[in-house]
């Protein structure tokens, strides 16, 4: 027990130390709710606001430069960089490379790559001192990222928004924690009592995503805001019909019309590495329209709103400073043993 609390500390350090921040809070990155405000809100405010940069692109049309730009005028404090390494078309693998230039040139050093291999990541940014956290929802892709050279794993867990991994913080922190990294625990999280609870199991720190949609700062649709204020624990479903792969939603009525599964074609191009990598990719492109759509401009005609089991623990929406603030003291009681 003693040399568990000896490493939980020394762990918290190294992601504290290392990324220059006062509170073990990140706000992970949200196709289409990272926007440069909120990302502003929480560094500014102790934690780290993580670049989505197809948000940014895309979602707010905002070129990748100009957006970096707009954000360090809101704060001068570290923020990260979200790069999805998953093996997809040429021209769009070319961008993120792009992006993540741009972002070192900007001062970026902190990054946080999914869904796939991030070797190139880490040989591009290691020599400029950068830190790359991976996401990791099994021990297996964690083993492999540990092996490439990464810092740190953001562990994401089955009560997360957006994709979910199928393991409770509990066992997940259990299954990774023998690598001596921090940990980052990812999924659920939305009160401050949540985030000392992953605290005391070990985590260096957390990743909130569905806790940032219902703030001042972000430019989700007051709808989306609304529903996540509403919904409870059971109104999360997983759907694979928005990117093939199970996505934490709130039930709506259209939800429900729809259902959760794939059809039966798409079912079968997904068993082969070829046709799945294809199919992926057209589910992505459809997937960004449409969450521009429902998330942004607050349609109701096929609301997908994606959001985690933490939806319990949201009843207002809050400044992201005030959430930050909330944290923090719980943080330094935490810390002082309170
Ligand atoms: C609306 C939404 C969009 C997300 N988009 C991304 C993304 O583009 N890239 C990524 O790495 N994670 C994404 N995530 C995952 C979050 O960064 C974070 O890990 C997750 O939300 C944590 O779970 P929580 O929502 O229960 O706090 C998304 C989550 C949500 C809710």
């Amino acid at each position: 027990m003693e040399n568990w609390s000896e490493k939980k500390s020394v762990n918290n350090n190294l992601f504290l130390q290392k990324l220059g921040i006062e509170v073990p809070v990140i706000c992970g990155a949200m196709y289409p709710c990272s926007n440069p405000e909120l990302i502003a809100a929480v560094s500014e405010s102790g934690g780290i606001g993580m670049v989505q940069p197809l948000s940014l692109v895309y979602a707010y049309s905002i070129p990748f430069e100009e957006g970096l730009n707009q954000i360090k005028s809101l704060t001068t404090k570290p923020v990260g960089l979200n790069v999805i390494v998953e093996k997809n078309i040429k021209a769009y693998e070319d961008r993120m490379k792009n992006w993540v230039d741009i972002a070192l040139t900007k001062g970026v050093r902190f990054f946080v790559t999914a869904l796939g291999d991030p070797s190139w990541v880490i040989e591009k940014v290691k020599p400029f001192g950068g830190i790359v956290y991976h996401d990791v929802t099994e021990r297996k892709w964690a083993e492999r990222a540990v092996r490439l050279g990464v810092d740190g794993l953001i562990c994401v867990n089955n009560r997360a928004g957006g994709h979910a991994g199928n393991q409770s913080a509990e066992d997940l922190f259990k299954q990774l924690s023998d690598f001596g990294l921090p940990l980052i625990c990812a999924g659920g999280v939305s009160t401050s009592d949540h985030f000392i609870d992953s605290l005391k199991m070990g985590y260096s720190g957390v990743q909130m995503g569905t806790r940032f949609i219902a703030t001042t700062e972000c430019k989700a649709h007051p709808d989306y805001k609304e529903a996540i204020l509403r919904a409870s624990e059971k109104d999360i479903v997983l759907t694979k019909r928005v990117t093939g792969v199970p996505l934490s939603v709130i039930r709506t009525p259209y939800v429900d019309s729809v259902g959760l599964e794939i059809g039966p074609i798409a079912q079968f191009l997904f068993r082969f590495r070829r046709t799945r990598h294809w199919l992926r990719f057209l589910y992505n492109l459809r997937s960004v329209r449409a969450m521009k759509k429902t998330n942004l401009k607050g349609l109701s005609t096929k609301d997908y709103y994606q959001a985690g089991k933490g939806v319990e623990g949201i009843n207002e929406v809050l400044g992201a400073n005030t959430i930050l603030k909330i944290f923090r003291t719980a943080y330094e009681k935490f810390l002082a043993g309170e």
